[in-house]
């Protein structure tokens, strides 16, 4: 695919080859939007359904008119009629892991919902979905904790990449409140717990503006809650996450001693 993957766009580095820029408004709703429909079509267009379990950046890739595709199935499994579920060894990287997936194993189309969720993060907000760079605490912040405390402080605009509100409120800029919108889909997608997420084709709906987003539903303090420490850290860490020092190459294998699990950083 002529423009590599997502991941380069969003995050370039010296070494990446293609020849960056921001990505526009326009491009990242489209890009949105084509990820959705490729999952929707996984998960509810051919039966059984298809549960791709490595939905990020480096597997979305992009053709010459930036359009985006869905690729690498190398972990793709398919759902079994009549199963509400499977349970699995668990696969994927960290940052895109459903929590109840990476902790259970419990594998269902909603886990691919919440790395959707995450991705959609990343892509309005210019934000990696693990920032594992931070020195002081929180010692690694996961962008949906991050996101979740500004919605729940009423301050949606700032998950917002700076590049997107250029233009303040001129006839030419972006639509802040569609820009609010798809930050809210992707909190929603990525919330902890499963059953409050939506299905893609629900998502892709709110995307769309044919159906209301809902008020995104409170969730469990998680472990990383300032009332477990005293430290006064604001920011809230997953339990899956909270524990010990993540290091980027560490597995969840490590970190948990089972034997089985296969975990990309
Ligand atoms: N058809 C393609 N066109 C352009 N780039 C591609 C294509 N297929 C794969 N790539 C890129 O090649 C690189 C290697 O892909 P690969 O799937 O092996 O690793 P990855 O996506 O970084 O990690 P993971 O193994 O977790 O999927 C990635 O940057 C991927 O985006
Ligand atoms: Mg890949």
């Amino acid at each position: 695919m002529s423009n590599g993957n997502l991941d380069d766009h969003l995050f370039p580095s010296s070494d990446n080859q293609i020849q960056k820029q921001l990505l526009s408004w326009p491009q990242r709703k489209n890009i949105i939007l084509d990820v959705a429909k490729g999952l929707a079509y996984l998960h509810h267009g051919v039966k059984p359904g298809i549960y791709h379990r490595d939905i990020k950046g480096t597997n979305i890739l992009l053709d010459a008119e930036m359009r985006a595709r869905v690729a690498d199935f190398g972990l793709a499994k398919q759902s079994r009629e009549g199963q509400s579920h499977l349970t699995t060894r668990v696969a994927g990287t960290h940052g895109y892991l459903a929590p109840e997936y990476a902790l259970y194993g419990q594998l269902t189309e909603k886990s691919d919902v919440y790395s959707f969720g995450v991705v959609v993060l990343e892509i309005m907000s210019g934000r990696k979905a693990l920032d594992l760079s931070s020195s002081g605490s929180p010692r690694a912040l996961l962008i949906t904790d991050w996101a979740w405390s500004l919605v729940k402080a009423g301050k949606v605009e700032r998950a917002l990449d700076a590049s997107l509100l250029r233009g303040g409120d001129s006839p030419n800029s972006n639509p802040k409140g569609i820009m609010e919108r798809f930050v809210l889909v992707g909190i929603l997608c990525a919330h902890i717990m499963v059953a409050l997420r939506p299905t893609i084709l629900d998502a892709l709906k709110m995307l769309e503006g044919d159906i209301e987003v809902p008020r995104i539903p409170d969730r469990p303090v998680p472990l990383g809650h300032p009332s477990f420490h005293a430290d006064g850290n604001n920011f809230s860490i997953s339990p899956v996450l909270s524990a010990p020092k993540l290091q980027p190459g560490d597995t969840l294998s490590e970190l948990s001693s089972a034997p089985y699990v296969e975990i990309n950083s």
